[in-house]
Order: structure tokens, then sequence, then C-alpha cells
């Protein structure tokens, strides 16, 4: 959430956060053809420096899994010279990998200074009111997680949602963010506006 000075709110409720814990999860390993993708990644590095390839690594897991797990992280550590705290610590620094299972379409807005001047917080209002749930929750039908995120560098077409690291939406007014998501469960990913810089190539 992101505020305008004269907003008010409740400070107890933004307090900085507990630490989340990442649950255990299944037995986890990468499949073959992940592994492979990772070994080739992790030579573009130094031998000394194979830590460097983490995020590529969690990326890996969390598109196996839909979200990264204790398991997920004990089975790349290894793989990158690295202890599981370690793999934890940066896992849980990013906002883009999940901690828990999330929904087909992740609605990522983001609430960094031109979105939020341009009415980002009520995109996120909108939608949380629309879809009955709060910031990093995910909707009963298991098809709509809500998250903010940080500046997306789309700011000329603020408001913007990312939807699963790789759809997109711009420009979307506060009153258009509950017919969004009627249009989504109709006609699914067709419906985002995609980015400009792709739209327009
Ligand atoms: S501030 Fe939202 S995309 Fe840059």
């Amino acid at each position: 959430m992101s505020f305008h000075p004269l907003m008010e709110y409740d400070r107890a409720k933004f307090q900085k956060s507990a630490r989340h814990t990442v649950p255990e999860g299944p037995p986890f390993a990468l499949t073959p053809e992940r592994r492979a993708q990772l070994d080739e990644i992790v030579t573009k590095y130094p031998p000394d420096r194979k830590r460097s390839a983490v995020l590529a690594a969690l990326y890996l897991v969390q598109e196996q899994q839909g979200y990264l797990t204790a398991n997920g992280m004990r089975h790349i550590a290894p793989l990158l010279d690295m202890t599981p705290a370690e793999v934890d610590d940066v896992a849980t620094y990013y906002v883009m990998f999940h901690k828990a299972p999330v929904g087909k379409y992740v609605l990522q807005v983001c609430r960094t200074l031109s979105c939020a001047l341009n009415g980002a917080e009520r995109v996120t209002e909108a939608l949380s009111e629309k879809l009955g749930i709060g910031i990093g929750e995910t909707d009963p039908s298991g098809m709509f997680t809500l998250v903010e995120f940080e500046c997306l560098g789309a700011c000329d077409r603020a408001p913007v949602v990312m939807v699963n690291n790789e759809l997109w939406h711009e420009c979307l007014r506060p009153e258009d963010a509950g017919q969004l998501v009627d249009a989504i469960k109709a006609k699914g990913a067709a419906v985002f506006s995609g980015c400009h810089l792709e739209v327009e190539r």
C-alpha cells in the first residue's frame, strides 16, 4: 500500500511484518530438464561464483512447483555452493518469489511513485474488494492472488499490473479493476493490454 501524505491510515496495520517462515513442502528435486538448464546457467559464472546463479535457480524451483519451499531451497543450495539459509535470505528478500501456493493469475499491482500518484492504491483496493481477499492472499477459487510490487519500469503507463511475471496490464483505472477481473474469468490472459514496449515494437 502506498500513501498520499494526507491519507489516513492505520499505522499499526502497516508495521514491519514478522519474518515469514517458508514451508517445508514435499520432497523436491529439479526435473532432469531443469537441472540441465541450471547446470548450463552455472557455467556462465566463474567456478567460485556459482552462487551468482541463485535467482535463476529459484525461478526454476518456482516454475516447477509454483512456489518456493524449504525443501526446494535445500535442493539447490549445494548446487550453488550455498547454505540453505543463504538461499532463504535471497528468496525472502525478493517479492517475485512466492512462499506459499498462489492462484492461476498473480495480480501484482505496482505501488511505486508514478503508479501511486495515478491511483494504484485505489486499484489495489478495488481488486481486493472484488476478489474478497487482502494483499498477499489467494481467492477461494484458487484463480487469483493479489500482491503489491515495486516499480515495473512502465511509469508512463501507470497504474501498471504485472501478471505472473510475464503478462502485463497498463493504464488500469481503479474504476476498471473490477471489470478486469470479470474479463479474465471470461476470456483468460487475452484481456491483458500487454507491455507497450512489446505492443509497439
Ligand atoms: S512506478 Fe509503477 S511502473 Fe514505475
